[in-house]
């Protein structure tokens, strides 16, 4: 829609009217949050009745299984339509080729199926990357300190579809491997699993902004060398990120991911406004702690901070967000 901006001239236009009172506010707001907003991403651990504080993301806990279908029923009463699941896997299950992925009874598989029998009316998205699994922490299988691609993606399907059958709804490759939706999605369709969606992470970039992830999966810090940038995005590039779009689209991805979000809002922008799909921001990690040290310090105003960050993803163009803050934000958003 193109549309032609009258501002009008002083002072028969004062733009500052619309804005005097509250109820004037709320009626011409151009973005509005809502709990359907949000993908509530959870960390999952061995056990019974466990959690366990993740020490670079205050606030943020990894759940036993018990208690992630504890946290999927309140999700589910917030009126938060999905949530992701990232296993912190046992050290002695990871390998040089992260075969435990594909396992159909590993943490991810079982959490899923646990979760799906309990609310079977919520969203459950599962991430399809090696890095939980790998002792090395790339996504991908490493030979000769090159993440192989062609490997990696049959390692990928494998997981995608054990996700699948588990129960997942949305399987998410965030690898960056070339050619893996498409190969992911013939793999479902040959399964059977015909209305499991692809969510494709299509335009993530090699970003610092994963620092507490990778510590809250335990897949930090071991990364040397060019880290992941051989196959996630260079920051400087944007152009680049509607070309991985437009691939995943033709290769059958339902909705894609920019991640991160709020140093990406370029991004978000322009993929929604070029293509016709869903796009979902990853507010990822760093972003998060990034808050929460500035509310630790006094320095943000949380209540208003964390919901102006939210409202700007949507309103570059985000159809909704996956967020730590998921659970605070519908919390505020009931009525
Ligand atoms: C796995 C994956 C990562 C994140 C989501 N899936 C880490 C990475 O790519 O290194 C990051 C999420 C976050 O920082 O919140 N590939």
């Amino acid at each position: 829609m193109t549309r032609t901006i009258h501002s009008g001239r002083y002072p028969a236009t004062r733009l500052r009217r619309t804005r005097m009172t509250e109820w004037s506010r709320a009626m011409i707001a151009e973005t509005r949050l809502a709990p359907s907003d949000f993908i509530w991403p959870l960390f999952i651990i061995e056990g019974k009745n466990v959690t366990e504080p993740v020490a670079s993301m205050p606030g943020v806990e990894r759940l036993s299984i018990d208690r992630a279908v504890a946290a999927a029923k309140e999700a589910r009463a917030l009126g938060i339509p999905a949530i992701a699941l990232f296993p912190r896997t046992d050290e002695a299950l990871k390998s040089d080729r992260g075969d435990e992925a594909c396992n159909p009874d590993n943490l991810v598989c079982r959490a899923t199926r646990a979760i799906k029998d309990a609310v079977p009316e919520i969203g459950v998205l599962c991430d399809v990357a090696l890095d939980p699994y790998t002792t090395h922490g790339h996504d991908g299988i490493v030979e000769n300190g090159i993440v192989l691609n062609d490997r990696t993606v049959e390692v990928l399907v494998c997981q995608a579809v054990a996700a699948a059958r588990a129960g997942a709804d949305m399987v998410a490759p965030s690898d960056m491997m070339d050619g893996r939706i498409g190969a992911v999605r013939a793999a479902l369709e040959s399964e059977g699993l015909t209305d499991t969606m692809v969510i494709s992470y299509a335009a993530k970039y090699a970003s610092a902004f994963y620092g507490p992830f990778r510590d809250a999966v335990g897949a930090g810090k071991k990364l040397g060398g060019a880290g992941k940038k051989t196959y996630q995005m260079d920051p400087a590039n944007s152009d680049e990120a509607l070309r991985e779009v437009a691939q995943d689209i033709e290769e059958g991805a339902d909705m894609v991911i920019v991640k991160p979000a709020l140093p990406y809002l370029d991004i978000i922008r322009r993929v929604a406004e070029t293509f016709a799909l869903p796009v979902i921001a990853y507010n990822v990690s760093g972003e998060y702690s990034m808050l929460m040290a500035a509310f630790e310090k006094g320095w943000l105003d949380r209540d208003i901070a964390v919901m102006e960050s939210l409202l700007c993803q949507k309103r570059a163009g985000a159809s909704a967000i996956l967020t730590y803050f998921a659970r605070e934000a519908a919390q505020k958003l009931q009525v």
